[in-house]
């Protein structure tokens, strides 16, 4: 009887003079709900288990059960979204930075430059206003830019942890932008300010043409072992979240067990999602996306980890994880907790990879000039395409002139790439996914 307290003054003194009415009908609709679950059967699991049962709620299995319940409508609005598997496919680059970062930001940005794609900048808080208005008027100040409209910078500028869960707080809010803002793009890549392509868009927009717009590039394996004590049981807490100033994440004395209702997965941090699966995973009427982000709120680098852990534990989504980064990252052996700067005696080894991107750069490295010389054959602004149409005698910008961007001229980084996606596409190589 204490709820009454709650309730609304206005009812309570309805009811207020027969006190039997609010226990009576209480009682009868305990009366009606247990009648009803016990001839339907809804709530005995067939695991035995106290909750529902996993298989109700997720929307992998098309049992009948599955008709009763809202799940089922949403995945049918999401298959039928009316996104064309054929035709040209568009990417959505989320560039980053910090500090100092907003001339490579804007060099990476040229150089994966194309129409068809979507692009947003994010400065975090450690640079300066004057940096980010700057990075603003620089992208504002381009004709190209300023005529497809497809180049943003955020202005909400983020206290970025590295290892932190403010890291992937941002990305998600930088593809909830992206999703708001374009309904038309395919996958969603995340490079930062050291990031530079191996290939032209050309070359890439041309090998994603054929396939299938589900696929995640992510690079996964379990957490098992002693490995998992080491991993999931320490507790830290990103300053990030509260404070105004960069810290360091903090270490907290206790300690906590072992995950039991999901299995926990790292990889690398860098990443090539599809739509489909950022919509599931920003949108969150599954409650799982929204469960693992908590629990990875806690986790030391959350942005190893977090995405690979809600694919792997989603039927329908595990089997479209391809375990590959995209990126040639060289490490010392043993590694170190940074990746190498890539110079010129690694040239070779990059192109060898057949990765579409590398990192980690130093600013200016004479290696990007060769990269822009002999892999992009980037001479004025932007790695041109099929799309520059203008007349390059005298040194012009051909890209000055735009023509149809659904046309794409492969080059031999399109080869490259090929032989890639042929080899993580092979069915060996997807045995590895998820396990
Ligand atoms: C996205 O890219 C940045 C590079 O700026 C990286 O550090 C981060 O961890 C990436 N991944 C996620 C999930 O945020
Ligand atoms: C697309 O796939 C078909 C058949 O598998 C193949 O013949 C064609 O060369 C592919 N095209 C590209 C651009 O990869
Ligand atoms: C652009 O090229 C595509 C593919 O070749 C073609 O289907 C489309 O009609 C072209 N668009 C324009 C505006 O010329």
């Amino acid at each position: 009887m204490s709820m009454r307290k709650y309730m609304n003054p206005h009812s309570a003194r309805v009811f207020g003079d027969r006190v039997w009415v609010i226990p009576f009908v209480a009682s009868l609709i305990i009366f009606i709900t247990l009648f009803f679950s016990g001839i339907s059967g809804l709530f005995t699991s067939p695991h035995g288990g106290e909750q529902l049962p996993f298989d109700i709620i997720s929307f992998s299995k098309s049992d009948d059960s599955n008709e009763y319940f809202v799940e089922s409508d949403l995945k049918r609005s999401l298959e039928t979204n009316g996104r064309s598997e054929i035709g040209a496919p568009r990417l959505a680059y989320l560039i980053s930075g910090t500090k100092g970062d907003s001339h490579r930001m804007m060099r990476t940005l040229s150089a994966v430059y194309h129409p068809r794609n979507q692009y947003i900048l994010h400065l975090d808080l450690e640079a300066p206003p004057r940096e980010r208005l700057e990075l603003a008027s620089s992208v504002k100040a381009d004709p190209t830019f300023s005529e497809v409209e497809n180049v943003r910078v955020m202005a909400q500028s983020n206290l970025v942890t590295y290892k932190g869960p403010t890291m992937i707080a941002c990305t998600l809010q930088a593809i909830s932008i992206l999703l708001k803002e374009s309904s038309e793009w395919d996958w969603f890549i995340n490079l930062s300010a050291s990031d530079y392509p191996l290939m032209t868009q050309d070359d890439l927009l041309h090998a994603f043409s054929n396939l299938s717009r589900n696929l995640n590039f992510i690079e996964l394996m379990q957490i098992t072992g002693w490995k998992l004590n080491q991993r999931a049981k320490p507790i830290i807490i990103d300053p990030g979240l509260y404070l105004s100033k960069k810290s360091d994440l903090a270490w907290t004395t206790q300690r906590r067990s072992l995950p039991t209702s999901f299995k926990l997965f790292t990889g690398s941090a860098w990443v090539m999602l599809s739509r489909s699966f950022l919509e599931y995973c920003i949108w969150g009427w599954d409650n799982l996306p929204r469960t693992i982000l908590m629990y990875y709120t806690n986790f030391v680098s959350s942005p190893e980890g977090y995405f690979h852990t809600v694919i792997c534990n989603n039927e329908e989504f595990r089997h479209t994880a391809v375990s590959h980064d995209l990126h040639y990252i060289a490490w010392d052996s043993p590694p170190k907790q940074h990746p190498i700067s890539l110079s010129m005696k690694d040239f070779d080894k990059m192109v060898k990879s057949n990765a579409p991107f590398a990192r980690k750069f130093a600013r200016d490295d004479p290696v990007l000039d060769k990269i822009d010389k002999e892999l992009l054959g980037r001479k004025s602004r932007f790695a041109p395409g099929a799309w520059c149409i203008g007349n390059p005698e005298g040194g012009a910008d051909p890209c000055s002139v735009r023509g149809n961007d659904s046309v794409f001229r492969p080059g031999p980084g399109a080869v490259r790439f090929q032989e890639l996606l042929q080899t993580l596409l092979s069915e060996d190589f997807q045995k590895k996914q998820c396990t």
